[in-house]
């Protein structure tokens, strides 16, 4: 399950990538927004991380109007790996080596195509573990 949530700078691509997500047989729970008034993005964090910090979904996907706010406050966030993409190769390589949780991207940088091939990354690649295990849990530790 992807939970998936935007900010209003994020509202247009967020439908886009729900529109994805159903295409390709994906299940999701929208966190919202759901329209483009104007909501303060820490707020939409919240909800999606806890979502995946709590084990109802495995992955996250948060939209605001350049990424950054939303990365921002999902790091915050204990067991989250929060990863700004705006290329398909940090997708992939994000899941591989950083076993990235949470996608984050913005809505005013990026076209939809390209947002689309990033979640397409996003989604398919699996963490490699080995050396990259031993990383991913110095950084887990840096929480403590
Ligand atoms: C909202 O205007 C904008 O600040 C927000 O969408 C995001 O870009 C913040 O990082």
């Amino acid at each position: 399950m992807i939970a998936i949530g935007c900010d209003h700078g994020g509202f247009e691509l967020k439908t886009i990538i729900i529109e994805y997500l159903k295409e390709n047989g994906y299940d999701y729970t929208d966190c919202g927004t759901y329209d483009e008034n104007s909501i303060d993005y820490p707020d939409i964090a919240k909800v999606v991380c806890s979502k995946v910090t709590d084990g109802i979904c495995d992955k996250g996907i948060l939209i605001c109007g350049t990424g950054i706010g939303m990365n921002m406050c999902a790091n915050k966030h204990a067991g989250i790996r929060a990863a700004q993409c705006h290329d398909t190769f940090s997708a992939k390589m994000t899941r591989q080596h950083n076993d990235a949780n949470v996608l984050t991207m913005g809505g005013r940088v990026i076209g939809c195509e390209l947002a689309k091939d990033i979640v397409k990354e996003f989604l398919t690649n699996d963490f490699l573990g080995g050396r990259h295990e031993v990383r991913v849990n110095k950084m887990m530790s840096l929480e403590n």
